[in-house]
């Protein structure tokens, strides 16, 4: 009797442990390894071609995205960057850039989270994630 008990004990530890398991790979699917992965494929398609395949920019015309303070700084500058462009002379380690970056508004909210994402990521940069939330929040917000 002890034994069966013991089995079952056993069986249910197993069913519940491979439960979990599923619970554990739907969970890694939303993560933001995919995220940055969607990201990085938004990059090659609306950036790649003013910010380069390395973030490096195109010195007095396009503005690097390597450890800049709009990149790695305030989210909500940053959304407002791709949600309505950027008109004005900025500089970034010592160029000056004054080109206007067209506003991509037409990207979702999960979109730009997506690319934000990516590029606050990779470049050699590390900062947080963004989410389509916040993306939605500054859309709707009349403010720059
Ligand atoms: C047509 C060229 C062009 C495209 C496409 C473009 N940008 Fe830009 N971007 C610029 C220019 C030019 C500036 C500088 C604008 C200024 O000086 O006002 C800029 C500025 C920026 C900045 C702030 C400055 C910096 O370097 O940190 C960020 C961040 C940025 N772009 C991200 C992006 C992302 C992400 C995408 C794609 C979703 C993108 N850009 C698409 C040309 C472009």
């Amino acid at each position: 009797m002890k034994k069966i008990i013991c089995a079952a004990i056993l069986i249910i530890g197993f069913l519940s442990n491979s439960k979990a398991q599923i619970k554990k790979k739907d969970i890694v699917a939303k993560t933001p390894t995919n995220q940055l992965a969607k990201g990085k494929i938004l990059y090659a398609k609306h950036c790649v071609v003013c910010h380069q395949a390395d973030g490096g920019g195109v010195m007095g015309l396009n503005p690097p995205l390597i450890k800049t303070d709009y990149v790695l700084g305030d989210q909500k500058r940053l959304i407002n960057i791709i949600l309505k462009g950027l008109d004005k002379e900025i500089e970034i380690d010592g160029e000056t850039y004054a080109n206007p970056m067209p506003g991509l508004s037409h990207l979702s909210d999960q979109e730009v989270a997506d690319v934000l994402s990516y590029i606050r990521n990779n470049f050699g940069n590390k900062a947080s994630i963004i989410s389509p939330a916040q993306v939605k929040v500054i859309r709707a917000s009349k403010t720059k």
